[in-house]
């Protein structure tokens, strides 16, 4: 894409909600301000989970204080931690942006890009008289559904109940009781709360950036248009903009051994399973998976995080000699370059927990999806990967080793395999085309930045 500079001279101040799925998206987004329109950068984060900045040198950092103890953070309760972190960091943070803006030495600020998740920071923003753009890291159709959790709940389908699980969410099709969005947390009652709020403060922002682009998500880009009355901008896929890898944003160092073993794979041969930064599993479910892979006779590339398995720290469930039993065809790693993993020739299927980052990588590497969503917004992309793109199959909801040996074989052979892979084709190829000069991310990337620069600071 062209490189302009008609943001040189004004300065962006940036903040994440500090979760993998979240940092890195912001952190690219920075990224194509800065370089496709000349922005300066400045980020604020937390300490926890902060990023690096040495992949950044580019860019200034400011942490602020969050409050989060370690006890808190290593319940890893990503709402109830979000919600703490809008609580505690509102007095840090305006703090921050008062000194920020008062610095007449520096390029004056435009505005406030903020993730969606961080509610308070309207009313920060408000206080301190700085524009509020808010960047949306997960989906627009998931966030439709979110944007409607009052209705749903007024017509009895939140929250929901095991009797309705296969009945039609009338106002929302193709989505069942089923796919609706839930949260596994110590407080779960704080989830419809949570997203009330999230949803109220990004419509009195001064409009939303979305990781996502129009030809994927038209309708529910539209109505999201026509209900929150303010200029929404789905210029993603973000990582594509740049070459895969050239930033690092990753709060864990992948292993890269595992492309040296990709490279010894047949074309299209290897199943890679991962479920993101932050879905836990039980041991039973972490030795269903072992044996639906081994069973399974494909090659597979599993990432197991530390600390996925509820109660062990790595592998230590997994039985001995499991790996040289498979006969050589697996591959563990703690982490995984992954979007150098998805544009390898080796890779035929992902099977993913459809965290949104994950559902757009492998879209755009035309990787067909085996889905097995666990909680937020993962359940309605699955949907979406399964039934609206046809470019994946879900999985039951712990499924045993039995159904994933099925659905692994379902997706890499057969007649319908080949239409999954011919649907994701195609929709690879329209991500491709909405990034280039003319297409629609491009065009309204243009337009993203007319309107900051359009936005008067008057605090600066
Ligand atoms: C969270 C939520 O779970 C998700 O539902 C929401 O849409 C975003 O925030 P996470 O669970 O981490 O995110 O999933 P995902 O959105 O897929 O993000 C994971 C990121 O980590 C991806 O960009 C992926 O490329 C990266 N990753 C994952 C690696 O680089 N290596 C790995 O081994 C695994």
């Amino acid at each position: 894409m062209e490189e302009k500079h008609e943001g040189k001279g004004h300065r962006l101040i940036l903040m994440p909600t500090p979760f993998q799925g979240h940092i890195t998206p912001l952190l690219q987004l920075a990224q194509i301000l800065h370089t496709k329109a000349g922005f300066s950068i400045t980020i604020i984060h937390t300490i926890f989970n902060s990023p690096d900045p040495s992949s950044y040198p580019h860019f200034t950092f400011h942490p602020i204080a969050d409050g989060l103890s370690e006890t808190e953070t290593a319940t890893l309760d990503a709402l109830h931690l979000t919600d703490l972190i809008n609580i505690r960091c509102r007095h840090p943070l305006k703090d921050c942006l008062a000194t920020l803006l008062s610095q007449v030495d520096q390029d004056p600020v435009a505005c406030f890009i903020v993730d969606a998740a961080l509610y308070c920071t309207q009313g920060v923003c408000d206080e301190v008289q700085l524009p509020r753009l808010v960047l949306r890291t997960g989906g627009a159709s998931s966030f439709l559904v979110f944007a409607s959790f009052p209705q749903l709940r007024e017509k009895g389908y939140l929250p929901i109940q095991e009797s309705r699980l296969e009945e039609p969410v009338v106002d929302l099709p193709p989505l069942k009781v089923k796919d609706l969005p839930e949260f596994h947390s110590l407080h779960p009652e704080l989830f419809y709360e949570f997203v009330c709020r999230v949803i109220e403060e990004c419509k009195k922002s001064s409009g939303v950036i979305w990781n996502t682009f129009e030809e994927l998500e038209s309708s529910a880009l539209a109505k999201l248009g026509q209900e929150f009355l303010i200029p929404i901008y789905p210029i993603g896929p973000f990582h594509k903009y740049f070459l895969a890898g050239s930033n690092s944003t990753s709060l864990l160092t992948p292993d890269k051994s595992c492309i040296s073993w990709l490279d010894t794979q047949e074309h299209k041969s290897v199943v890679y399973v991962s479920f993101g930064s932050i879905v836990a599993i039980s041991e039973g479910e972490f030795l269903e998976i072992a044996w639906g892979l081994a069973n399974s006779k494909q090659p597979f590339l599993w990432v197991v995080r530390p600390g996925i398995i509820r109660g062990s720290e790595w592998l230590e469930p997994l039985p001995s000699g499991f790996l040289e039993n498979s006969g050589g065809r697996g591959c563990i790693v703690k982490w995984a370059p992954q979007e150098q993993v998805l544009k390898h020739p080796a890779i035929g299927a992902f099977w993913t927990h459809c965290g949104w980052n994950s559902t757009l990588e492998s879209v755009c590497e035309g990787v067909p999806m085996i889905c097995s969503p666990c909680f937020g917004d993962q359940k309605v992309n699955a949907k979406y990967v399964s039934d609206v793109w046809k470019v994946g199959v879900q999985l039951q909801n712990k499924p045993g080793r039995g159904e994933i040996e099925k659905t692994i074989s379902k997706l890499m052979l057969g007649d319908e395999a080949n239409e999954i892979r011919g649907n994701i084709l195609k929709l690879k190829e329209k991500a491709n085309v909405c990034l280039s000069e003319g297409g629609s991310s491009y065009c309204f990337l243009d337009r993203l930045v007319s309107e900051i620069l359009s936005l008067k600071s008057s605090a600066s």
